[in-house]
């Protein structure tokens, strides 16, 4: 017994070891390769299989070790999970047989099968949850698989267990995070690139007015052209290196302000920190995109004749407010615009991509008022 019990943690060791291994891929084809392969080897059987249950009775995967590429193309259809395989998923415990043919759930090889005689099935569950099976067929050493053989493939299946779990659970982080990305990309464009464009249709559609269109009139479009393709580049730029150099808040929100072409009559005014941002860069590139959002809303849609920006770190918060003395609006019909815009729920959703959030206020008559608060510990 003691032999059997050194024997046993040995094995144990052994399956930590190659599950370990096998958890640091997130490729879940990868991971069901490995299984099988461990599997195999563990109790030295010529032929191992892990199959992947589809729901409904029969087999999503299944992934064999020990048969020859040309063995496996000449078989005539794959498992579907019928007769013994199946079995393992509706009975959901071990199946040991020393003669397959023999047992009366047995549904008998596909043509082309390499003969196989001696069986064990093992279930891969947590609870009441299965993930899979296992299934293995015929010793090297030509004996029946024992005890110990299902105790190994039994603890080898807990971990399989875990660690599909675990891949399931990256993967959904993972589409969670391109989801985000996604999300980040496209409020950027509409913030950002949406807005440039917007402000060189107006001087087109000016000229379009005036009838004529003279090389002096035509240089301010070819630059406002050239801003939005720097702003692409250099979003591109941002979106390889992550951290760059960044100036203090002051002067990227007057940067900002420079680019948006605000008329002249409208009088901007910015008291921000003198620091550099309390956040990564391309976390505070996105922030500004709020103001510079919310100074474009104030130029389309409020009449103002002063705009009041302010952004500084109070207490563990960096507040952003965004104040115009413009016409207002009743935020209770928002809603009931039909093509209603974009640009307030971007503002909303991007603050709360940073763990913040944005607060309205706006009066028919008293101008909007926009405040953003973002915790300054978020890091991405
Ligand atoms: N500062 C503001 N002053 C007056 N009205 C505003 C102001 N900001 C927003 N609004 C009103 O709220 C509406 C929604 O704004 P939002 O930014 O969501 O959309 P939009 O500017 O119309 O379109 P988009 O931003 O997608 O180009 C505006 O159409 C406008 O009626
Ligand atoms: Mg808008």
């Amino acid at each position: 017994m003691e032999i059997a019990l050194q024997q046993y943690l040995k094995h144990i060791k052994e399956i930590t070891t190659s599950m370990l291994k096998v958890a640091e891929s997130s490729d879940l084809q990868v991971i069901f390769d490995y299984i099988a392969e461990i599997a195999k080897d563990l109790v030295g059987a010529k032929y191992a299989a892990l199959g992947i249950p589809d729901g409904k009775g029969t087999l999503k995967y299944f992934k064999t070790a020990g048969m020859t590429e040309e063995q496996i193309a000449m078989l005539e259809h794959y498992p579907k999970g019928h007769g013994l395989l199946g079995a393992i998923i509706s009975e959901r415990h071990n199946i040991r047989l020393d003669d397959l043919a023999k047992d009366h759930r047995s549904v008998g090889f596909p043509a082309n099968h390499p003969p196989m005689e001696k069986f064990l099935g093992v279930p891969i569950q947590i609870g009441a949850q299965l993930f899979g099976m296992l299934y293995l067929c015929d010793r090297v050493d030509g004996n029946p698989f024992d005890e110990s053989d299902e105790l190994l493939i039994e603890s080898l299946g807990s971990f399989a267990a875990l660690v599909l779990v675990s891949a399931e659970v990256t993967t959904q982080h993972n589409r969670i995070h391109m989801l985000e990305e996604r999300e980040r990309i496209g409020m950027e464009l509409h913030d950002g690139i949406i807005q440039s464009l917007y402000g060189i249709g107006m001087q087109v559609e000016l000229l379009r007015l005036a009838n004529q269109a003279t090389p002096s009139e035509l240089s301010p479009i070819v630059d406002s052209l050239n801003n939005v393709i720097e702003d692409i580049r250099r979003y591109i730029l941002q979106l390889r290196q992550g951290n760059g150099n960044v100036s203090s808040v002051q002067e990227q929100l007057e940067w900002i302000v420079a680019r948006l072409n605000v008329p002249e009559k409208l009088k901007v005014t910015i008291d921000a920190s003198h620091k550099k941002p309390p956040f990564d860069n391309l976390v505070f590139e996105s922030l500004s995109l709020i103001v510079s959002e919310a100074i474009s809303n104030a130029v389309r849609h409020s009449q103002a004749s002063r705009i009041e920006v302010f952004a500084h770190t109070v207490e563990k918060e960096f507040l952003i407010r965004i104040i115009d003395n413009g016409d207002g609006f009743d935020m209770n019909h928002l809603s009931e615009h039909p093509q209603g815009g974009l640009g307030l729920k971007n503002m909303a959703q991007r603050a709360r991509l940073y763990g913040g959030e944005l607060s309205i206020y706006s009066q028919i008559g008293k101008g909007t008022t926009l405040t953003v608060r973002v915790p300054i510990k978020y890091k991405i």
